[in-house]
């Protein structure tokens, strides 16, 4: 266990007096001075950067001992970035800047290269696999997902194939295992998934939706239709998973959006049971792999939610940190949950916000994330503090 605690000019740190899983006993300071402080009294040399063996996000996963909370965002790849946005302009096809190999690996590592977060997450969508499945989409500037021929019968999920992600996504692999190679542990690489309902979500509304009445249609009035397109996206994306896994992804998450746009009997009839599917199926083949699961507006499900099996839910902003980790207990790691729209307030409102958040997770088992994607417009320079002082945070 380490005795120091780092401060630098704006990321104050706090301390924890207890080593012991879950404390809440935390005291914060705040300094200027760029130096180590041992909390026993004296300073000493600022450490040598070098390469865990094993990335802090998965140590904190899996409940080691860790200084702090690791740190990643939610689409920090993305529109918010001037480098992203030049990158748009020489390609202005969303599928081809997520399906060329080069592309996906410059996308990716650009908030790798300028904040150095704990993870990096692949630069894809959760509808990349659509067209494998013979769905065919695009994803349109101003409009968002647009599914071509929106499914609405069991003649149309007939027509549905099932994903082989290396015959189809072979550039998601590749990405993946350079990715991997130049991240060198330093953080851990990121893969993703959606989950059946989300996807089923934007196939049967066409795109994204309001009310999601078309999905609901089918599910109240036709079932064994929707859970024939339920049970193809579970296999396959169970499928994909153990693609990403082999092919360098150290963690997982799924992202199951729109879940809660269900009440929680209708959850746990068209959601759970193949969110639960996908998990059995990769803890099979990799039982190491950590798997967190994002819902939005989850408050109603964190219970439901922890009931998949997954390592680490994570927690949307309308959830209170204390709570959440109240609700779902101190065997499955929290994932959250600060505003992304804390990012467009003044570096002190951000400040506190990351330490109250930490402060309510407690110590380990938390990876320090906003409680949703990263909003187009966020100044860059508050994306940058978010990672200076979260990344100087010490328990
Ligand atoms: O986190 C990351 O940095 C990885 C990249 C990532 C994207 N999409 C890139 C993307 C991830 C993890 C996703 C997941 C995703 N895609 C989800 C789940 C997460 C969530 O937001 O709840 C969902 C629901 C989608 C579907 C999707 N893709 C929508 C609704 C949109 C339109 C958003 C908009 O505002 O236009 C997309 C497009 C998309 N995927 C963009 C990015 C960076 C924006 C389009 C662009 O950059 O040209």
């Amino acid at each position: 266990m380490s005795c120091c605690i780092y401060s630098c000019s704006s990321a104050p740190s706090f301390s924890a007096p207890s080593a012991s899983n879950g404390s809440s006993r935390f005291t914060f300071s705040s300094s200027s001075r760029s130096r180590i402080h041992c909390a026993f009294g004296g300073t000493v040399a600022e450490p040598q950067v070098t390469a865990a063996a094993e990335p802090l996000l998965l140590n904190a996963v899996r409940g080691k001992d860790v200084e702090r909370p690791p740190v990643w965002l939610m689409r920090q790849a993305g529109r918010y970035m001037k480098s992203y946005q030049i990158i748009c302009e020489k390609y202005p096809s969303f599928r081809e800047r997520s399906e060329n190999v080069d592309l996906v690996v410059e996308i990716s590592l650009q908030p790798w290269k300028v904040f150095k977060p704990d993870g990096v997450i692949l630069f894809s969508d959760i509808l990349t696999p659509l067209s494998g499945m013979n769905i065919p989409f695009d994803i349109v500037k101003g409009r968002g997902p647009v599914i071509f021929n929106a499914l609405r019968t069991g003649a149309d999920v007939d027509q549905v194939r099932e994903f082989i992600p290396e015959d189809s996504v072979p550039y998601v692999g590749e990405a993946l295992t350079i990715l991997r190679k130049e991240v060198d542990n330093k953080a851990a690489v990121l893969g993703f998934v959606g989950a059946p309902f989300t996807l089923a979500s934007y196939v049967v509304e066409g795109g994204s939706s309001k009310h999601f009445a078309k999905i609901k249609r089918l599910a109240f009035s036709q079932p064994k239709v929707l859970h024939a397109l339920l049970q193809k996206f579970a296999t396959s994306m169970a499928k994909y998973i153990q693609y990403q896994a082999e092919s360098g992804a150290q963690a997982v998450q799924i992202f199951d959006s729109w879940a809660t746009e269900l009440s929680p009997v209708d959850f746990e009839e068209f959601s759970l049971p193949y969110l639960k599917q996908m998990v059995d199926a990769a803890k099979r083949t990799h039982p190491n792999l950590p798997l967190i699961l994002y819902a939005s507006g989850s408050g109603g499900l964190l219970e439901r939610l922890a009931l998949t099996g997954v390592d680490v839910v994570s927690l949307d902003w309308t959830v209170d940190m204390a709570e959440g980790r109240r609700r779902l207990g101190q065997n499955i790691a929290v994932q959250g949950n600060v505003d992304p729209g804390v990012l467009f307030g003044s570096k002190e409102f951000i400040t506190n916000r990351i330490r109250d958040t930490v402060r309510k997770a407690g110590r380990g088992k938390h990876i320090l994330n906003l409680g949703h994607g990263i909003v187009v417009g966020t100044p860059e320079e508050n994306v940058a503090h978010f990672f200076e002082v979260a990344k100087g945070l010490r328990y």
